[in-house]
């Protein structure tokens, strides 16, 4: 039966209503995503006549009725005010994450020419924004996940930055020698016991659990800014690992280290300054 987008989207938040938390938000994005325009064409062509349903659209929204994540269904995610690609190799960007970046670019100067390795790439968003901000550095992206790495080199060929961020499959440093200036990472961090919310179910399990505690590969990860003579780590955590970092870094030589808070004004992260004797 045809009808105008407008009615259409009512009935879609009609029936994500009591499902998701922002119903009409949520049809209005499945909307736009269907159409392949943007919110303007979708506000400004209420009254548009929509005559057949392509049976994608009412999948969506059964599956979104599920609990699969919008962004899996549109492969849509919106970060740092940009458009990214995304499925289900790879984590959704969070938008705590951004934070973590401002962090490193608080720490740099723009036309720097340092080497950035990133472990834990996923979609990709961290290293494509700091190559975006920073012209002159290098940077190596490491993932264990060759599904996620498929993700990011999506992304990174959209922004015209594959000649500017290598991409390398491999266990967090094991396929990096060279020397590294400022190393970066979201990486998983939730206990394996940890009770989430059901939508977390649809995101790669390796992308979220870092161990039985939760922060062993954070600790992997300070153990390799050490080894390594690594000056610079800037790392998203759990908002409970305050004290286990600080805990963690007491035998170590230490310059500075800053923890940083998120939206909630909940720990999130920290960058560390090390001192190599
Ligand atoms: C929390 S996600 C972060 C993804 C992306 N950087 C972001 O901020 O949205 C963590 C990523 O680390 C990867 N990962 C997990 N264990 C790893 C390991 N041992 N070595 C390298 N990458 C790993 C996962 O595949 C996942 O893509």
């Amino acid at each position: 039966m045809p009808r105008r987008l407008k009615e259409l989207h009512e009935e879609i938040t009609r029936t994500l209503s009591g499902v998701v938390e922002s119903p009409r938000r949520e049809a209005e994005l499945l909307l736009i995503a269907y159409l392949g325009k943007d919110q303007l064409y979708f506000i400004t062509h209420q009254d548009e006549m929509i005559d057949e349903l392509d049976p994608r659209l009412l999948e969506w929204v059964a599956k979104r009725s599920a609990n699969v994540p919008l962004e899996y269904l549109t492969n849509r995610v919106s970060f740092y005010s940009r458009e990214f690609y995304i499925d289900e190799g790879a984590l959704i960007p969070r938008p705590e994450t951004e934070l973590l970046i401002d962090e490193v670019l608080s720490r740099v100067s723009a036309h720097e020419a340092i080497t950035i390795v990133e472990v834990g790439v996923g979609s990709g968003i961290i290293s494509i924004m700091l190559a975006l901000h920073l012209p002159n550095a290098r940077l190596i992206a490491v993932d264990i996940s060759p599904k996620a790495l498929a993700v990011a080199r999506c992304n990174i060929e959209t922004f015209g930055l594959a000649d500017r961020i290598e991409l390398r499959e491999g266990d967090l440093l094991s396929c990096v020698d060279e020397k590294i200036d400022l190393l970066v990472s979201n990486p998983p961090y939730i206990a394996h016991n940890a009770p989430l919310e059901s939508n977390l179910s649809y995101e790669p399990q390796n992308a979220l659990f870092g161990g039985e505690i939760g922060d062993e590969i954070i600790r992997k990860l300070l153990d390799e800014v050490y080894g390594r003579r690594i000056p610079i780590f800037a790392c998203e955590m759990g908002c409970d690992q305050r004290n286990k970092v600080q805990e963690y870094l007491k035998p170590f030589a230490v310059q500075s280290l800053e923890f940083y808070t998120d939206y909630a004004s909940l720990d999130r992260g920290f960058v560390l300054k090390a001192v190599h004797e």
